[in-house]
């Protein structure tokens, strides 16, 4: 999908249909030419709401708003219902609030993000067709647009979204076509396209690394564990960023078997590990200037004779041991350890993990959220803000004392579950807090995307499947981060 900006006002540029944004349902607006159609249909320009009138050429969808969100949300829309039609190319006004271009971004985001769908295992394919969209600077406000600041925000939008279905692809390609090995070599492809340093550390490294909690998760399985390393590290860079993702290939529940109903969609415990890898390779298009590095634990929890076992007691890299009550709570186990190895590589500004970790987090804010812990407030406020700017849902999950006293062990240092059935994803955070050293506790935020990694129905831009969770968040707080340090 190409883009292409232009002065010409929308009605000179050449495209087969043309899309028409209802904002705020302002239908008498003089960009609706089909005032009378639109009522016969029943379109009242809601969000979400579309109208497609095919003889002229014509698309309507609704937004509630200028807000970024919404418009990328009716992008979406757009795009989805062009799918069936035989149009290749579209075009469409530029809808912005008050001078600030921010929704042509959001736009172009939606576009891209509304066309992904997921066709490998299918024989007869049905990919979207929109081919060339024209972006008119004329503008829904008669605002005047500054072509090389809008063209800025094409190109970042374009690597944004695209990086969020690199993502997309990964989660969803099967656990027999993509374990650990593949994982692997997603990353070292991706790093030689992009520039970035890629080390991959293999179960001999990994000994020697004493990553023997991570091992153990591993043992069972064919598929050989593996810890990637991404860096992207730009001349000058004033600040440390560090990324672990959980990259469990497939959870099964080990030994603690889940149930057959909850271990399908289980191919999405990569999720984490996953968005490690698209934020990745987005930081090293944009070539920000922040030095960022990307872990991820790959992994296959698997069951068979060698498998590790509930009543083990592992020892984790830094030394703290671990009783095992629940063969299913594995994240936190190749956590454990990735973020050791991790805070023993590179000190950082700020330390972030992704995870599918617990159901808990579905149960506690939905499907379409995810939850940000942390020991320190300001940060986990700081990941809730940046989601919200980039168009994701997040929420912070308060830490407290008395839950962190439910994952005490009467035999080793901690447990991997806790006594109670309440507050899992909390209990799950603080489980990870224990291997956050001294100089990263108040750096570090957790982020338990387990609610939108995977939905099993379309929802706003996202499809059904993987959504990329985590991607367009990171993106754009390491993106802020950039900008402050420029302004300094
Ligand atoms: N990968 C799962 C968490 C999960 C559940 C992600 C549903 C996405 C959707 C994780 O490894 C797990 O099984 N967690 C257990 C923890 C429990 C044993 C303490 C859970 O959530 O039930
Ligand atoms: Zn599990
Ligand atoms: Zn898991």
């Amino acid at each position: 999908m190409n883009f292409e900006l232009t002065v010409l006002p929308l009605e000179d540029v050449a495209a087969e249909i043309k899309v028409i944004i209802i904002v705020d349902s302002n239908l008498k607006h003089r960009f609706v030419q089909d005032k009378k159609l639109l009522k016969k249909a029943g379109f009242s320009s809601g969000q979400d709401e579309t109208c497609l009138l095919i003889e002229k050429n014509r698309l309507y969808v609704g937004a509630t708003s200028l807000k970024g969100a919404d418009i990328r949300r009716a992008a979406a829309n757009a795009i989805k219902v062009l799918k069936g039609t035989k149009y290749k190319s579209l075009k469409v006004a530029t809808y912005t609030n008050a001078g600030c271009t921010y929704t042509l971004r959001a736009m172009v985001e939606g576009f891209i993000l509304g066309a992904y769908s997921f066709e490998t295992y299918k024989s007869k394919k049905n990919e979207n067709k929109i081919k060339h969209i024209s972006i008119s600077l004329e503008e829904y406000n008669e605002l005047e647009i500054d072509i090389e600041k809008a063209s800025l925000l094409v190109h970042k939008a374009q690597i944004t979204a695209d990086a969020t279905n690199f993502t997309r692809d990964i989660v969803n390609t099967t656990p027999d076509d993509c374990y650990p090995d593949v994982m692997a070599s997603i990353a070292e492809g991706m790093a030689e396209d992009t520039g970035l340093r890629c080390k991959i550390l293999k179960p001999k490294q990994l000994r020697k690394e004493k990553m023997e909690t991570l091992l153990a998760v591993a043992r069972a399985s064919r598929h050989k564990p593996r810890v990637i390393h991404l860096t992207h590290k730009p001349k000058g860079a004033k600040k440390v960023i560090t990324l672990v993702g959980k990259g469990l290939t497939y959870d099964s529940g080990g030994l603690s078997l889940k149930p057959a109903d909850y271990m399908v969609t289980m191919k999405s415990d990569k999720s984490g590990g996953s968005a490690v890898l698209g934020i990745m390779k987005a930081i090293a298009e944009l070539n920000l200037p922040i030095e960022v590095h990307g872990f991820v634990g790959a992994v296959e929890n698997m069951i068979g004779g060698d498998a590790y076992k509930p009543d083990d007691v592992l020892v984790a890299k830094n030394g703290k041991t671990i009783e095992i009550r629940n063969t299913d709570a594995e994240g936190r186990l190749v956590l454990a350890d990735v973020l050791c190895y991790a805070q023993q590589e590179v000190k950082s500004d700020y330390l972030f993990d992704f995870a599918t970790l617990t159901g808990a987090s579905v149960v506690a804010v939905g499907h379409y959220t995810s939850s940000i812990m942390g020991n320190n407030k300001e940060v986990q406020d700081l990941v809730v803000k940046e989601a919200h700017n980039a168009g994701e849902l997040a929420t912070a999950l308060d830490f407290n004392p008395y839950l962190k006293k439910t994952i005490k062990s009467e035999i080793a240092d901690v447990c991997n579950i806790s006594n109670t059935r309440y507050g899992g994803a909390i209990t799950a955070g603080q489980f990870l807090s224990e291997f956050v050293d001294k100089k990263h506790a108040e750096k570090w935020a957790h982020i338990d995307i387990a609610g939108p990694a995977f939905v099993e129905h379309a929802w706003g831009e996202n499809p059904f499947g993987a959504s990329g969770a985590g991607v367009r968040m990171m993106v754009k707080l390491i993106e802020n981060l950039a900008k402050d340090e420029n302004h300094h």
